[in-house]
């Protein structure tokens, strides 16, 4: 069931449902969340269940300020509380050392805990209403069956789980890519997911340069499990394959006036405009600026799939730090 999270009645009922143990579709600027109680074991149980998660693989919570984020983190370095301070409210999830005997299962059993305060104002209420009522924090991964593309409007939420859920409907999200993922328990950051928040960003707001995941994997332990992480991940039911305009343009060309069977089995998303002699082939503009396409890339990957695409070429994103996110998610597709 779909509410208008904009709502005040709709933020009480929502509230009332998460401190009753109940999940919830939930609106943030990044993505949707399934949205439960973070400190609630029966609750968190029912969101690994309902996506068809590992257990072992951990929740991000969400807290509304950053003094709530001290009940869950044993000890927030200098640095991280530099990068809580530039970008809370907003797009980045911060990994602290977990305080004992919080979160453990939202935490998928790991001794760290991602943090992170979303600004979307429905968002914001409703964290702002459990805490009202002694909810400290909301455990949210994406709201889309594992491995799949995460949702980027309340009919995305819906699609994946169904009528039954409620979700707070919080219109389109805006920025359409997941948080940026810094982990703080290293001594220094360390990306492990890229997002809006760029590493030059993190880096100039706390004054440490950011290693990158391959470069702590080269001299520390293991980073911990991080779905997010996998290779194959974000995957459409399509197959996706990424190359430059120039090939992308070759192979419409060998496609030629004829493709096999009925129907839009090819798409094409790329900044050049394509030639196809093809009526058949979907071609879709992606926009020249990356934080325009990361808003549309998801709800684009999920368009093709409901018009029955099979395939579809993506032309390879700019080689430019802001693009970093959309290429990951777009790599992660094309490796599904
Ligand atoms: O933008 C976002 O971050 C969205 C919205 C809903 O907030 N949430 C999201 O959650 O993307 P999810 O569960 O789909 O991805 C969370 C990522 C996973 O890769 C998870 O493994 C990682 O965060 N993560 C969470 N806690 C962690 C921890 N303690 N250590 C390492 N990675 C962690
Ligand atoms: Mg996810």
């Amino acid at each position: 069931m779909i509410l208008d999270g904009f709502a005040p009645e709709s933020i009480a009922s929502g509230a009332r449902s998460i401190c009753a143990g109940e999940l919830l579709g939930l609106p943030t600027e990044t993505v949707y969340g399934l949205a439960a109680d973070a400190d609630n074991q029966a609750a968190i149980a029912k969101i690994f269940a309902a996506k068809g998660r590992p257990a072992d693989h951990p929740l991000i919570v969400h807290v509304p300020d950053s003094a709530s984020a001290d009940h869950f983190a044993a000890r927030v370095p200098d640095f991280a509380r530099q990068l809580m301070q530039a970008f809370w409210p907003g797009p980045l999830t911060v990994i602290l050392p977990r305080q004992p005997g919080v979160a453990g299962s939202a935490a998928g059993g790991q001794d760290s805990i991602g943090l992170r305060c979303p600004a979307h104002p429905v968002a914001q209420a409703l964290l702002q209403a459990c805490q009202g009522l002694g909810v400290w924090g909301i455990a949210a991964p994406s709201a889309n069956q594992f491995g799949r593309v995460s949702p980027t409007t309340a009919q995305h939420v819906q699609g994946e789980f169904g009528d039954s859920l409620v979700i707070l409907d919080g219109g389109p999200c805006a920025i359409g890519i997941e948080s940026t993922i810094i982990d703080c328990t290293r001594g220094q950051p360390v990306l492990l997911r890229p997002g809006a928040i760029t590493p030059a960003q993190i880096q100039s707001a706390c004054g440490q340069r950011v290693l990158s995941k391959e470069e702590l994997l080269a001299h520390a332990a293991p980073a911990p499990r991080a779905s997010g992480t996998l290779e194959s991940h974000y995957a459409p039911k399509a197959k996706v394959r990424l190359m430059d305009a120039k090939t992308l343009q070759t192979a419409l060309d060998l496609l030629g006036a004829d493709i096999d069977g009925a129907g839009q089995v090819i798409a094409t998303y790329s900044r050049v405009i394509l030639q196809s002699r093809s009526m058949k082939v979907l071609r879709r503009r992606m926009p020249d600026d990356a934080a325009a396409t990361a808003q549309q890339l998801f709800a684009v990957l999920r368009e093709f799939d409901a018009q029955g695409v099979k395939l579809i070429w993506v032309e390879t994103p700019p080689d430019e730090p802001e693009w970093d996110g959309v290429r990951d998610r777009l790599e992660r597709a094309a490796a599904g």
